[in-house]
């Protein structure tokens, strides 16, 4: 599967409790005009008590759902919170939505915080509070697409811009079948970057193995 900068693995975590409703409709929309791009993208509707592990597998994480008396959706907030999502978000991208009808200031100041608060380490690349009427609107589903897509590409560029490979290291990754190496070289750059390394050596490349295995 492909996840160079340009086609990353995208997964959609959302929580609505209506079902078929304007969330449900709106994310049809949303993981449509990601693959029209050439993303690999999957939907996952959240429940508070699951296993996240998976979601290490992906390049960028789009998070969101609807607002119900002043609270996000309750399986996305608790998932948050309470299962081991927030750990397996560690070093990953990461995009923010909400649906209400609230303004979009009072939906950034009130609501907006309940997901950010839990995800302090993670770069945010993008984060949107759609009015209702933009949950149908093709520009604003897109252009939303497009800001993240864009700031993924320029987070990958700026971390391989300010890592160097080593020798070996580099015969090593050139080693890995082509199908396998992107994705080998971003989550070594991802574990290099978060541990303050600026050269990836053997060494780095076996601890960024052994803490993606452990
Ligand atoms: C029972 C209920 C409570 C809501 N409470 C809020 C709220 O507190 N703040 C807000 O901005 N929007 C609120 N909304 C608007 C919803 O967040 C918005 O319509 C959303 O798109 C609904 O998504 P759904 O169709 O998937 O349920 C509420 C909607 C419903 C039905």
């Amino acid at each position: 599967m492909a996840n160079s900068p340009e086609q990353p693995k995208v997964v959609i975590l959302y929580d609505t409790k209506s079902e078929g409703g304007s969330t449900d409709r709106f994310i049809e929309k949303l993981g449509m005009t990601f693959a029209e791009t050439g993303a690999y993208v999957e939907k996952v509707k959240c429940k508070t008590r699951a296993d996240y592990s998976f979601v290490k597998e992906f390049d960028i994480i789009v998070m969101g759902a609807p607002v119900y008396y002043l609270v996000v959706s309750s399986e996305l907030l608790g998932a948050i919170i309470q299962s081991n999502l927030r750990r397996n978000l560690r070093r990953k991208n990461i995009a923010l939505f909400l649906t209400c009808g609230s303004p979009e200031p009072m939906a950034n100041l009130l609501y907006m915080p309940q997901m950010k608060a839990h995800l302090l380490t993670n770069k945010i690349l993008e984060e949107k509070v759609f009015a209702p009427h933009e949950l149908s609107d093709d520009e604003a589903v897109a252009g939303y697409v497009e800001r993240i897509l864009r700031a993924h590409r320029l987070a990958s560029r700026n971390r391989s811009a300010s890592l160097e490979w080593s020798d070996e290291a580099l015969d090593m990754l050139e080693q890995i079948p082509s199908f396998f190496r992107n994705r080998v070289k971003t989550a070594t750059e991802e574990y290099a970057e978060e541990m303050g390394y600026s050269t990836i050596t053997l060494d780095v490349i076996d601890e960024a193995k052994a803490q993606l295995e452990g």
